[in-house]
């Protein structure tokens, strides 16, 4: 059995994300592909867990200590629902994985970029997605979408400086790894951004 697709999501908060996300599984569904629609922070009890614990404190954390707790969920994400479902010829569709580390613990809040390195290759081995949707947006924009669709968490909470950092990582992560990352325009209209998306899929 050939090994299923591995594609992550990424996105500046506000990006559409989840929006784009559920269409995405749909598309995918419509095609019959057994599909595996996952998060991160999440997926398994621990994952959840965690995720809980990180984005509801209000507690100022080291960014280290934030990314290990984020590896930490990752391992066991990867090792119990990741790989058997890729093993089993399944497509695992995430929302958000190891580039969202660099972004934001990296990026955002200043930890060392190569001690991320240290930890992927640790946490990963050789597992990369095979496809990453990156949707970019002026932090100012999406801040002003999330803002009106419901209160902040503690992630969102941080300043626009803060998330012009972060995507200053996307991109750099985007522009080292082109051959994975697709960037897209996520400032334009739903109908837009899908056509793209349905013009990315068609190649897989
Ligand atoms: P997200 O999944 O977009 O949740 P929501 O749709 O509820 O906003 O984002 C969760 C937050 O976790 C987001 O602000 C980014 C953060 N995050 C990190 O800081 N590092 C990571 O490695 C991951 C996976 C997420």
């Amino acid at each position: 059995m050939s090994r299923g697709l591995f594609i992550t999501l990424e996105g500046m908060d506000g990006a559409g994300k989840t929006t784009h996300l559920e269409w995405l599984q749909h598309h995918l569904a419509a095609r019959g592909l057994p599909l595996v629609v996952t998060r991160e922070p999440g997926g398994t009890a621990l994952g959840e867990a965690l995720r809980q614990l990180l984005l509801d404190s209000h507690e100022p954390r080291q960014p280290d200590t934030e990314a290990l707790l984020m590896f930490a969920a990752r391992r066991e994400h990867i090792a119990t629902v990741i790989a058997p479902a890729l093993a089993a010829g399944k497509w695992v569709l995430c929302d958000r994985f190891t580039d969202a580390t660099y972004a934001y613990q990296s990026g955002g809040s200043g930890m060392d970029w190569e001690r991320v390195a240290v930890l992927e290759n640790w946490v990963q081995g050789g597992l990369q997605p095979d496809l990453t949707l990156y949707f970019d947006l002026e932090p100012e924009v999406g801040r002003a979408r999330t803002r009106q669709a419901r209160a902040p968490d503690r992630f969102e909470r941080e300043q626009i400086d803060f998330y012009r950092r972060v995507r200053a990582a996307y991109l750099r992560r985007a522009h080292e790894y082109p051959e994975r990352i697709r960037v897209i325009d996520a400032a334009r209209t739903l109908a837009e951004i899908q056509a793209e998306l349905e013009n990315i899929m068609i190649k897989y």
